[in-house]
């Protein structure tokens, strides 16, 4: 499985990447105006950043909701830098543009995926990559992980080549679920990312091991 960073603050998208295990980044705009990021040319400029951390896709976000403008829009999103990845909501329009940018080769990621008719057409659409929200499906007392497991099904029995991005994780256990259930990617906030290193008898093992050392090498 691959892990990507949910997130647009460049800090935390370095300690991400400098782990090693970076594989790429998703952003929203809501992840933009958290980070005080406004007008078209920061906007722009902003991705530019992140794509020259990470080696890996990076999803910017349309925000025109008509065919036209996220055409218009996903154009120059992409041309800014060849890992760019077209955000695009799964909405009649969204599914059409997705159709038009997988025609032109320009990748995409289908969002605000909520069940598993949405992920059929965004797959049918050729979208390279489709976002389930899980932790906002189990915020309504839904299972989202259980989404995850019905996507990966479907997809696998027609051989959609649409992969599976795990998203709205908010917690470490999130990411081992959508592991389990088959995810090709889980995009995580880093405290999750980061979670996964925890135990406290791994704490405790070092503790010794050192203690052990410093008693015959003082
Ligand atoms: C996905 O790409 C989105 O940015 C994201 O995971 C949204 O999650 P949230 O429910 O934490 O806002």
């Amino acid at each position: 499985m691959k892990f990507f960073i949910d997130t647009a603050n460049i800090d935390q998208i370095k300690e991400a990447n400098d782990l090693g295990v970076l594989d790429g980044v998703t952003t929203n705009p809501s992840l933009m105006a958290k980070e005080g990021i406004s007008g078209e040319d920061n906007i722009k400029a902003h991705y530019v950043k992140i794509c020259n951390i990470v080696d890996g896709d990076v999803s910017a976000e349309v925000i025109a909701t008509d065919f036209e403008g996220m055409v218009r829009e996903g154009e120059i999103l992409a041309a800014l830098h060849p890992n760019i990845v077209v955000k695009v909501p799964v909405t009649k329009d969204g599914i059409k543009a997705i159709k038009y940018f997988s025609s032109k080769g320009i990748k995409t990621n289908c969002t605000l995926v909520f069940s598993p008719g949405q992920a059929l057409l965004a797959a049918k659409a050729g979208a390279t990559y489709v976002s389930p929200f899980i932790g906002r499906l189990d915020d309504i007392a839904s299972d989202g992980v259980e989404l995850i497991y019905q996507i990966v099904d479907l997809y696998s029995t027609y051989g959609y080549e649409t992969q599976v991005l795990a998203a709205s994780i908010r917690h470490t256990q999130h990411i081992i679920q959508c592991a389990e259930a088959g995810a090709d990617v889980s995009t995580c906030p880093l405290d999750a990312i980061l979670g996964l290193l925890k135990h406290p008898l791994t704490d405790l093992g070092l503790e010794k091991f050192l203690s052990d050392y410093r008693k015959l090498n003082p």
